[in-house]
């Protein structure tokens, strides 16, 4: 049973037990109908309150059985909802910790709730690009006015019980507890004292009005359509309220009904629910149990106090863990150092941090140019420069003095982590830990799991990652690792695009329009032109067969490498980010196509999108049948938290889903006819080739 049954003198509590969250999951739905009916056939009890187990109120649905048959099956939500408005006898929900979604419409079915102080209270199904299916939309405006109720259905966020119980007239909670702890007696001896009260009230026969009515609902529609942009949910969260305060309590619920059913089927809330999974699944790795040891990481060195060394020193600091930062001289341990304060001192400015955290934090840092000072660290995370022989002239001098047991990371982005880790006589201490520059905003860290890597070591830095707020993906052991491969094979199009006609500005356009939150050639001014230079020099080496354009090479000729020399493939004015097109690259690249004898032809944005998001579907494909990925998910999420790909697309691997892995085959076909791409990198990867014929998806 998910949740249980106990009667208290003449009192029965149905607790929900379903952890962690308490979801509303068809079992747990069966379990309240169950109590429910037991409870008012039983001529002791007098009254009922409705709690929850453990850490939860409720959080809501059960996100598995979303769009599934089960969220319907009898009873379903909306029925154990009707069944608590029915019951003949007064319910009290006993709210704490977390009442969320399904859990507060639920909570609003009863007929009164006592809440303990510091419960999150939220209706975030707008996130998962939805709108409270339930009721919600229809039951909190009447409880806390329709402003407040809107701003929490549109937004999504939490808000305390105690700041919602400070809102005047407010009928969400008929009392409130003095703590969490005492929630439990309170609730009991609330029912006792409304045991007999009748007619019971119900939310729904509150009334709903905004003073202001239609100029209300039309304000608040212009503020959230400039908002929501490629979100289809949050202008329906308008509607659904204002229907509350139009129509009859019913012909509301089937107002919200309908739009809920909608929005379940749009592309943006499968995207949405699709993230939702796929981060969660990123954290779980196949052969890595849950329960697997984690070694205690206290303190972190970090080798390097360049342009990443810098930030993801900062990522500890902010947790709270000491940082030692190792340089070779002492000048670049001051400009680390100069770095990283002046970083803090801008948020700090901004009003981001306060002035005592600021010092906490600084406190927290030391330097030293000395490895014997870092031998008590318990993880180390290497930072130097992309250079196979400096790494192992940094790993054996760790390997020397780090204490036995202490993590060995790497930030390489290219190199071979097994190389790496061969430097050591500790393979299995050795990971990679790929984080992305600026290393203390973005979200995304690959975790580059070694052929030696030991599992609790896997286990830690998953968790820690956590700790610093990042999304971990695992990544096997493979040139680019996930997200650099892909966008290589991206860059590659990219540049064939240029030579058949496109400006850089006309292929950004397109891709961003399509939703990125940059074009490939925007990008490439921001990480610097350089980087990719240095890659195709190598490949030259490694895979001479390789097909590039020569623009970029040109491009590079020129010093052209990007922001940071005010010019790459845009100029741009110092002090600003703003990407303004230069006559003088598009000639070059019109020259250039000229040399080659090709007449430029129209592409439409259609083929530029197209082009460079299969080359990611195609080159991902391989990386999972590969085993580097070990799900599509984490692709997706590699892409989405590291590469502006659109969120209301779910990532490539989904979107690739969305559109149909036949249809995106189809389109390989075509482009493999063109004999100015590369053909044979367009052949479909097996994996993608069997299931596009299977009728099947990646997820
Ligand atoms: P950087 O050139 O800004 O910094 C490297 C720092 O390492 C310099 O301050 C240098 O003095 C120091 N250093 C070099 N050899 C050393 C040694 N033997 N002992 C101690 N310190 C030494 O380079 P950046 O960009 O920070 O890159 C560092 C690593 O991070 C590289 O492996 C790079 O591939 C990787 N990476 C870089 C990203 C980026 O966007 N810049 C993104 C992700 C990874």
């Amino acid at each position: 049973m998910t949740a249980q049954y106990q009667v208290h003198g003449d009192i029965a509590v149905i607790t929900l037990s379903n952890p962690p969250v308490n979801g509303l999951g068809f079992a747990t739905r069966l379990s309240i109908a169950d109590g429910l009916s037991r409870a008012n056939a039983d001529p002791a009890v007098k009254a009922l309150v409705l709690t929850g187990a453990g850490k939860a109120f409720s959080g809501g649905a059960d996100i598995k059985e979303f769009g599934s048959p089960k969220a319907l099956q009898e009873p379903n939500l909306l029925s154990v909802i009707l069944a608590l408005e029915h019951s003949a006898k007064p319910v009290v929900a006993a709210i704490h910790s977390v009442c969320m979604g399904g859990g507060l419409e639920l909570a609003l079915g009863c007929h009164y709730r006592i809440a303990a102080p510091g419960c999150s209270v939220a209706l975030p199904e707008v996130k998962l690009g939805l709108i409270p299916g339930a009721g919600g939309t229809q039951r909190l405006p009447r409880v806390l006015g329709v402003e407040v109720a809107l701003n929490m259905i549109v937004s999504g966020e939490a808000v305390k019980s105690e700041m919602l119980a400070m809102i005047p007239g407010q009928k969400l909670f008929d009392k409130m507890a003095s703590s969490v702890e005492t929630l439990a007696e309170e609730a009991l001896a609330l029912a006792r004292s409304l045991a007999d009260t009748r007619p019971l009230p119900l939310v729904r026969n509150l009334p709903c009005k905004h003073p202001q009515g239609d100029a209300y609902f039309q304000f608040a529609r212009n503020m959230v359509k400039g908002m929501a942009k490629n979100f289809p949910a949050p202008p329906k969260c308008v509607d659904a309220v204002e229907a509350a305060t139009k129509q009859k309590f019913d012909l509301g619920m089937a107002a919200e009904r309908d739009i809920f059913v909608a929005l379940m089927q749009t592309a943006e809330s499968r995207a949405l629910r699709h993230i939702f999974m796929a981060e969660r699944a990123a954290s779980k790795i196949p052969d890595v149990p849950s329960d697997t040891p984690q070694r205690l990481v206290k303190s972190v060195a970090v080798i390097g106090a360049g342009t990443m060394g810098g930030g993801i020193a900062m990522n500890f600091l902010h947790a709270g863990l000491p940082v030692v930062m190792l340089e070779m001289k002492q000048e670049a341990l001051d400009r680390g150092v100069a770095t990283i304060r002046k970083n803090y001192e801008s948020q700090v400015k901004k009003g981001k941090l306060k002035a005592d955290k600021y010092e906490q934090r600084m406190a927290l840092l030391q330097t030293t140019l000395s490895y014997d000072d870092l031998g008590s660290a318990d993880l180390v995370i290497e930072a130097v420069f992309e250079d196979i022989g400096v790494k192992e002239t940094v790993f054996k001098q760790l390997d020397r003095v780090m204490k036995p047991g202490a993590i060995l990371a790497s930030n390489t982005s290219t190199l071979d982590v097994d190389k790496i880790a061969s430097f050591t006589s500790r393979p299995q201490d050795v990971v990679g830990l790929h984080f992305f520059s600026p290393a203390n905003v973005m979200k995304l860290l690959e975790v580059v799991r070694g052929a030696k890597t030991a599992k609790d070591v896997l286990a830690t830095v998953m968790a820690l990652a956590k700790t610093i707020r990042k999304t971990a993906v695992v990544s096997g052991v493979c040139d680019g690792f996930i997200g650099n491969r892909m966008v290589e094979q991206y860059g590659r199009q990219g540049g064939f695009l240029l030579d058949e006609g496109c400006t850089p500005e006309q292929v950004d356009r397109a891709i961003e329009k399509f939703g990125f939150a940059m074009g490939p050639f925007r990008m490439g001014d921001l990480a610097g032109n350089d980087i990719g230079w240095a890659i195709r020099k190598r490949r030259a080496l490694e895979k001479p067969g390789m097909k590039y354009s020569k623009t970029a090479d040109l491009l590079c000729e020129k010093g052209r490498f990007g922001q940071k020399t005010g010019a790459g493939w845009y100029d741009y004015v110092a002090g600003k980010r703003d990407a303004v097109p230069n006559a003088e690259v598009v000639q070059m690249i019109a020259a250039h196509r000229a040399s080659l004898g090709i007449t430029p032809r129209k592409i439409s944005d259609d083929e530029i999108v197209q082009r460079l998001v299969y080359s990611l579907v195609n080159e991902a494909a391989h990386i999972l049948e590969e085993g580097i990925a070990s799900k599509a998910g984490d692709i997706d999420m590699v892409y989405l938290m590291g590469y502006g790909f659109p969120i209301y697309r779910g990532g490539p691997m989904n979107y690739a889903d969305q559109v149909g892995l036949f249809n995106v085959v189809q389109s390989m076909g075509r482009f493999a006819q063109n004999p100015l791409d590369d053909a044979a990198f367009w052949q479909p990867a097996p994996l993608l080739a069997r299931l596009a014929a299977e009728g099947r998806t990646f997820n």
